[in-house]
């Protein structure tokens, strides 16, 4: 029996990707022989109802000096962040000297509208071709994991923070316990902590199987949030959905008893409840759901190879390495896959190893059909490349289901 990371609970195993590589392992072809691999499978503590994987990936092996995403790639993602750090400063900031520390800076995306009004601030990062992408934005970054070691030296260092962000990073740390003691020990009385990450109620719902990989250790919930962080001294004290990444949520948590929880907090708890969205029950028929999505796509891209059609991807993200390596899907039906990340460029895809090419090559010429694997920016990237569908490409997509624009 595995023991919930959070509550010591049993954990209920409810999908097993089988053998994945690392999802942010894009690698040269000379190194595939020594590659990474471990067991993704995904389960839910029958206690506290946290979605969480099975097995650990050491944090080392991910979050390395060449981590490749960069997320500053997207022109919407850039839009949310600047509206991020101005909301945060407007609200939480409004006087003296405030100090504004983000968990998972990347490439200084939040923090260089923080940085740009002058504001103090602190972006700490394990990853450091990233970090210094934010530093020559003007952020002040520390590449290192946040901790408790590392939050306690930082609040003697700079005093307690009014304001702590985390953009999709939580959901990485299996640690959660050293992280809230960090936060604990950082925090100022009146301040907040607020994070954001792919929302277990959406994943169900529109069966995004591919946010469950080895970065995604967590998936939460309003629930299984607000459970952990009782724990550790905190209230849930404002929820709000976001569209971003296929749908997500932004958690606001405050010192107990420091500010009454919102009418929203207790709403989608309910929700939560009534939808069973960490039931056993709906999370095998998510499961069932996931292996008919899987199968059509292998259905679809054998027939287009039948039939000599030219495919392509779009978008190697680190999701893609679910869809990949748990459908085998390689270079021999996705002969390659296009994105924008000079880091990424050049390299095979992890596992399936797929070429990555640089989107000045998608148009030359035009493959017929694209696999979208970056289907969260599906708005911006269809629109942008417009010219694609006009001349009679046409995009696959898989989630929630198998349909072809
Ligand atoms: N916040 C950005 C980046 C998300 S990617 C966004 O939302 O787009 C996750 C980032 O978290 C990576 O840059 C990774 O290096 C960093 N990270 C992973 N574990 C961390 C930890 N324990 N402490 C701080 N940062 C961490
Ligand atoms: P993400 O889904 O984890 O944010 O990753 C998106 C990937 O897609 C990332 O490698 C950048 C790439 N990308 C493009 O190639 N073109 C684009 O227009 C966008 C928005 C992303
Ligand atoms: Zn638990």
């Amino acid at each position: 029996m595995t023991a919930c990371r959070i509550c010591q609970g049993s954990v209920h195993q409810f999908f097993d990707f089988g053998s994945q590589p690392l999802s942010d392992g894009f690698l040269r072809p000379e190194e595939t022989a020594g590659e990474f691999f471990y067991r993704l499978a995904v389960g839910v503590c029958r206690s506290c109802t946290m979605v969480q994987l099975m097995e650990e990936v050491p944090r080392e092996r991910m979050f390395r000096a060449d981590y490749p995403y960069h997320s500053s790639m997207s022109v919407k993602m850039r839009e949310h962040f600047t509206r991020t750090a101005h909301r945060l400063l407007d609200t939480e900031c409004p006087d003296g000297d405030p100090l504004v520390v983000e968990i998972g800076c990347n490439d200084g995306a939040m923090l260089s509208t923080v940085a740009a009004r002058g504001v103090r601030h602190l972006g700490v990062d394990p990853s450091r071709d990233v970090a210094e992408v934010a530093a020559g934005k003007g952020v002040r970054v520390r590449v290192d994991f946040f901790e408790e070691s590392l939050a306690r030296e930082v609040a003697a260092a700079e005093g307690p923070a009014q304001v702590i962000y985390a953009a999709n990073t939580m959901c990485h740390i299996p640690y959660l316990d050293s992280v809230f003691r960090g936060v604990d020990a950082l925090l100022a009385p009146g301040g907040v902590f607020v994070f954001e990450d792919p929302y277990l109620g959406d994943v169900v719902e529109r069966t995004s199987f591919d946010q469950i990989y080895d970065e995604h250790f967590y998936l939460f919930s309003a629930t299984s949030v607000r459970a952990a962080a009782r724990r550790y001294g905190f209230d849930l004290v404002e929820v709000e959905r976001l569209p971003v990444h296929g749908g997500e949520v932004r958690y606001t948590l405050a010192r107990a008893g420091a500010r009454t929880p919102s009418g929203q907090v207790e709403a989608l708890i309910r929700e939560e409840a009534q939808r069973r969205i960490a039931g056993i029950s709906t999370l095998e028929q998510f499961a069932t759901q996931v292996k008919r999505n899987i199968e059509e796509l292998a259905a679809l891209l054998r027939r287009l190879r039948e039939e000599g059609a030219r495919v392509a991807a779009y978008g190697a993200t680190a999701k893609s390495a679910t869809v990949t390596n748990y459908g085998g899907f390689g270079p021999d039906l996705i002969p390659a896959v296009y994105d924008s990340t000079p880091a990424k460029q050049g390299l095979l895809t992890p596992g399936a190893h797929i070429p990555v090419r640089p989107l000045k090559e998608f148009s030359q010429p035009y493959p017929e059909y694209v696999v979208l694997f970056a289907w969260n920016h599906a708005q911006e990237i269809i629109e942008k490349e417009r010219a694609f569908r006009e001349q009679g490409g046409k995009w696959i997509l898989y989630v929630p289901e198998l349909h072809i624009l």
